[in-house]
C-alpha cells in the first residue's frame, strides 16, 4: 500500500526506515521524502512513527483525493 502517493513511497518502505532509526517525520522526509509534496501522509508517517499500522492511522471517514487518485478506508 502507498503511503505516499506524491512521491510513490510504501507502507514497507516507510516501516523498514523506522526499523532502520527513523524517528522523526523529518528523518522519513530526508530518507524517503514523505510529506514533501501535499502533506497528506504526514499524519501517517507519524503513526507508523509511533508503531501504528499505517490503516489504522487513517480516520474511519477518510477518503482523500491526490493527483487523481482516491483512497478510501475499507
Ligand atoms: S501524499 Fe505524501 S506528500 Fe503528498
Amino acid at each position: 500500500m502507498y503511503v505516499c502517493l506524491c512521491n510513490a513511497v510504501t507502507e514497507s518502505e516507510v516501516r523498514e526506515a523506522c526499523d532502520q532509526g527513523a524517528e522523526t517525520l523529518s528523518d522519513l522526509q530526508d530518507s524517503l521524502g514523505v510529506a514533501m509534496g501535499c502533506g497528506q501522509c504526514a499524519p501517517t508517517c507519524c503513526a507508523m512513527l509511533e508503531g501504528k499500522d499505517a490503516m489504522a492511522a487513517i480516520p474511519a471517514s477518510a477518503s482523500t483525493a491526490v493527483s487523481g487518485s482516491v483512497i478510501r478506508r475499507a
